[in-house]
């Protein structure tokens, strides 16, 4: 059957610059090339998950400019429901400038904007939104606080709450205790646990610890070696599907939209909702851009 899911998350137009390296200080270098792509957590999240058909819809705020128009747009055309993306005339849509370096490695830096912006008005605007879902999402783009709201409102209403503490960041206990899903990767892991992840009994001492904060289902995603998932029926690593890398941004992303697109609600299915999401992310990282690079049903299913 389908899946209903709800974001509360950020939107950003991602510019997107390659270079060789890094700049050092005082240094000028020259881009290999220049690209905008969409992006930003929340929005690469629920393109994933609507791209994996489920019913999708988002909670946010995008700046009244031309980012703004151009996102609104794309995410409409991606089938998401945008009837809670409000258009805040005071700021700018929110940007990531995306260093991607020849290493394949990356530095982000953010200009939050609108994502900022998001008020408690706007969750409860969100309400039956909320309540018709069979799961709400968000992750650390936006507001700690709007996050408890929002998963107040998921829990009075039976909705199953997952959340990507991603960029890494100390939660508050109270948000923890909301969460009934959490997927970080290794580096959110270690913020929120102090473990440092190396393998999969590192990871499996960093999600006990987890679970010990009152999270009953952790799903650690450890790159090209897999997801370590810890539940109260299932306790596996997961290797990842070998393949070759070309930017891993919204990779991540694409793992959880995936993921909660095929999720039973009683989280039945973990592993097999792993597998898929895995699959779904080993297509995302073999291109360019976050949002460009989010595979449909179709392809992750024939992989
Ligand atoms: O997770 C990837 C995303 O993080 C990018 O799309 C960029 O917008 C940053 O927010
Ligand atoms: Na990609």
């Amino acid at each position: 059957d389908q899946k209903s899911v709800v974001f509360l998350g950020s939107i950003n137009m991602d510019v997107i610059l390659r270079i060789a390296r890094l700049p050092k200080p005082g240094e000028t270098i020259a881009m290999t090339d220049f690209h905008t792509a969409g992006g930003g957590k929340g929005a690469n999240q629920a393109v994933a998950s609507a791209r994996s058909e489920a019913i999708t819809s988002f909670v946010g705020r995008v700046g009244a400019d031309e980012y703004g128009k151009t996102m609104l747009n794309l995410l409409q055309t991606s089938g998401i429901n945008t009837d809670n993306i409000k258009v805040d005339s005071k700021s700018v849509t929110g940007q990531a400038f995306i260093l991607l370096q020849k290493s394949g490695q990356n530095s982000i830096i953010i200009n939050g904007g609108a994502n900022q912006k998001i008020k408690k008005q706007d969750i409860f605007d969100a309400k039956e939104k909320i309540a018709a879902a069979d799961f709400a999402v968000s992750q650390f783009e936006v507001s700690m606080e709007r996050i408890e709201e929002f998963f107040i409102a998921a829990k009075d209403a039976g909705v199953k709450t997952i959340l990507n503490p991603a960029p890494a960041k100390k939660a508050t206990q109270k948000l923890l205790g909301l969460t009934d899903l959490i997927v970080p990767n290794e580096i959110e892991a270690q913020e929120l646990t102090g473990v440092k992840i190396t393998d999969e009994t590192s990871a499996k001492k960093a999600a006990v610890l987890l679970a010990d904060k009152g999270i009953a289902n952790v799903v650690i995603t450890l790159g090209s070696l897999g997801a370590y998932c810890y539940t109260p029926t299932f306790k596996k690593l997961i290797p990842a599907f070998k393949v070759k890398v070309l930017d891993t941004t919204g990779a991540g992303d694409t793992f959880i939209g995936a993921l909660c697109s095929v999720l039973e609600n009683d989280l039945g299915n973990i592993r097999e909702a792993v597998v898929y999401a895995s699959r779904a992310a080993s297509l995302a990282v073999q291109h360019l851009g976050a949002i460009p690079s989010i595979p449909m049903k179709k392809q992750i299913m024939k992989r």
